[in-house]
């Protein structure tokens, strides 16, 4: 019967608190307005719609995916190596249920996705798994010499057929691309921090000041 197994979550993370949602999401909203406006996005345009000539609106070219939250562990109801493991951590069971302070510290754009980078603090980096940025080494080749948590982040929206794990997966490009010391190319000073092209379609706004976001530990199933 039902009663009789434990069913291991879709995914473990931290979900934002419904009050901090709106307030990032209207954030977003007014970034993707004023890239859309740039002269220096309009030329690269084309990463976008494969067209030179032609236009994008933004905000509608992204579609929103349910709450807010950063994946710790994607666990797939035990089908995804390591969940059980994942599952059965001390920390992951002490720190179940609780308010944790996440730090949003930069807006990321690509083709595919629009996302928040997470920089987690040392209290946080216990909750995040020791393979997180290794498992993303198919799409990013040196995604594995990357700092732990670099993956960390929390999915905005996506293109039309994208799917949500593409969002760490394409910071994880960008950051990788810092790593070997490209630091793109300084686009303006926004009100919000300094925005910076990376080619093929990929733009990062560095947060003046982190967003301070309350979430809670937690999992999902669906
Ligand atoms: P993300 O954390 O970037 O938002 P789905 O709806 O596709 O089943 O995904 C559920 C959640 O788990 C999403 O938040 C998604 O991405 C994340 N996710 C999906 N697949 C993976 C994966 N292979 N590795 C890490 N996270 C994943």
């Amino acid at each position: 019967g039902p009663l009789e197994e434990v069913t291991l979550p879709l995914f473990f993370g931290w979900f934002l608190l419904s009050s901090v949602q709106e307030k990032i999401r209207c954030t977003s909203m007014d970034f993707l307005k004023t890239l859309d406006t740039l002269e220096a996005f309009k030329k690269h345009m084309s990463d976008f719609t494969g067209k030179p000539d032609k236009e994008v609106d933004l905000e509608q070219y992204f579609e929103a995916k349910g709450t807010l939250h950063c994946t710790t562990k994607f666990c797939n109801y035990g089908k995804a190596e390591g969940a059980k493991e994942y599952a059965e951590k001390p920390a992951v069971k002490n720190f179940y249920g609780s308010i944790f302070e996440l730090s949003l510290t930069a807006l990321f754009v690509t083709p595919r996705v629009v996302g928040a980078r997470v920089t987690l603090s040392e209290e946080q980096l216990v909750l995040w798994p020791d393979d997180a940025e290794k498992e993303a080494e198919s799409a990013v080749p040196t995604a594995a010499s990357l700092p732990l948590g670099s993956r960390a982040h929390i999915t905005l929206g996506c293109a039309e057929g994208v799917e949500p794990v593409q969002t760490g997966l394409d910071l994880l490009q960008i950051l990788a691309l810092q790593q070997e010391g490209q630091q793109g190319e300084l686009v303006t000073e926004m009100e919000l921090g300094s925005l910076r092209y990376y080619g093929e379609g990929r733009w990062l706004l560095s947060l003046r000041e982190p967003m301070c976001a309350p979430a809670c530990f937690s999992s999902f199933y669906n």
